[in-house]
């Protein structure tokens, strides 16, 4: 008898304690391809979070911090079917990551349903945003930076221009971007190409666009995919044909750029992170990843970086407090200082609002660096400007 009552206390102490323990914790659910095609933005991701917990800890507003991996590999159903189970078995308080915009737009309804927020680290479309109040995002879209690179070529004396992104929202989003507003400024986009998403070969696509005799290349590929584009305009010869690459800063990606060679030196790309940003706060970060993960950080590590701030932060505004509405009415407004200069979230949509630098590709230190030599400051993105 006693024996039962005794197992009986124990029972309940160790249920007391698992709850305790629940409650005490924050799991955040974090989806990035780690595998396949993308998976450098993983990688990048990954690297970025544990930095940012070792430097800040794992206790916010008294709750432990607990992140949990998955890799969806960046397909959609995958990244659907591991948001529902990290909702519902593991219960987490935040879904993040999400390293390309179909993998954040599956996961949408799932934040509106079960309101827990959904932390967009990677994907660029502008429409993402829209897709659920529990959406906030700490990347970036393509539109902030291609009107920008508009606005530079009409400046530097590019007329004509041969389009070419991958045959997806993004890319959709960059070209639609570039060349609504290089026309107002008297540009012309004499071709417009699109190549598939899933391991493209550029070289019929280089032949039309050089066939076409532009002034530049505008071109939006995913992070990872820069290296193999910038070897096969070299080797179709359209750089010796004087065409330029601009575009967003995808195609020079700091994941990429040191391995392309000098032919890439000179190329001017618009975005909203180099690695050789020269804050002291990114020289910090920039020294502190790369000795921890013997690789250079790029725009993708800087989103993960930036999104474990926004969740540590809304965290300590709600007092460590889960509820999905606390958290978003948290982090609308909130303004910090990144790797990448100031940044903050859009109070209306929930969307990234930083500056926009214009970058070169230059050789410091013996390697290649994206640096930046002009500034736009505070840029919205234009696609939900334009709505309103
Ligand atoms: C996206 O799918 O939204 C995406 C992925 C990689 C990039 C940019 C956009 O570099």
């Amino acid at each position: 008898m006693i024996r039962k009552q005794l197992c009986v206390a124990v029972m309940a102490l160790t249920a007391a304690a698992g709850a305790a323990y629940a409650q005490e914790t924050v799991k955040i659910g974090l989806i990035v391809p780690m595998t396949g095609q993308q998976a450098s933005t993983g990688k990048q991701i990954d690297a970025a979070v544990r930095l940012y917990m070792q430097q800040n800890g794992n206790m916010v507003a008294g709750k432990r911090i607990e992140v949990i991996l998955k890799d969806d590999a960046a397909v959609p159903d995958n990244t659907k079917r591991l948001a529902q189970e990290l909702i519902v078995n593991d219960k987490v308080s935040f879904i993040a990551g999400f390293g390309v915009t179909p993998a954040a737009l599956a996961a949408a309804p799932l934040a509106t349903q079960a309101k827990v927020p959904e932390i967009v680290m990677a994907a660029g479309t502008s429409i993402i945003t829209e897709r659920s109040p529990y959406i906030a995002r700490t990347s970036f879209t393509l539109a902030q930076s291609s009107v920008i690179v508009a606005d530079w070529a009409v400046k530097n004396g590019i007329k004509k221009v041969v389009t070419m992104v991958s045959d997806y929202a993004p890319g959709a989003d960059a070209q639609n971007s570039f060349k609504e507003r290089f026309a107002k400024g008297g540009g012309q986009v004499v071709e417009e190409i699109k190549f598939p998403l899933a391991n493209p070969d550029f070289a019929p696509f280089l032949q039309r666009a050089r066939d076409a005799k532009p002034d530049a290349v505008f071109i939006f590929v995913p992070s990872g995919q820069g290296a193999t584009f910038v070897k096969q305009f070299i080797e179709r010869g359209l750089d010796k044909a004087g065409i330029r690459i601009i575009g967003p800063g995808d195609v020079t990606d700091d994941d990429q750029v040191n391995g392309m060679g000098d032919a890439v030196i000179g190329t001017v790309t618009v975005h909203h992170y180099s690695a050789a940003h020269p804050s002291a706060m990114n020289k910090a970060f920039v020294a502190a990843f790369e000795k921890a993960n013997k690789f250079r950080p790029n725009f993708m590590a800087v989103g993960g970086y930036d999104g474990m701030h926004l969740i540590y932060e809304a965290l300590k505004k709600t007092g460590g407090k889960t509820d999905g509405d606390a958290l978003m009415a948290a982090m609308k407004g909130m303004k910090w200082e990144s790797p990448r200069g100031p940044m903050s979230i859009d109070p209306e949509t929930r969307d990234v609002i930083h500056n926009e630098y214009v970058r070169k590709v230059e050789k410091v230190g013996g390697q290649l660096y994206n640096v930046e030599f002009a500034t736009f400051e505070d840029v919205k993105d234009p696609v939900k400007a334009a709505k309103k």
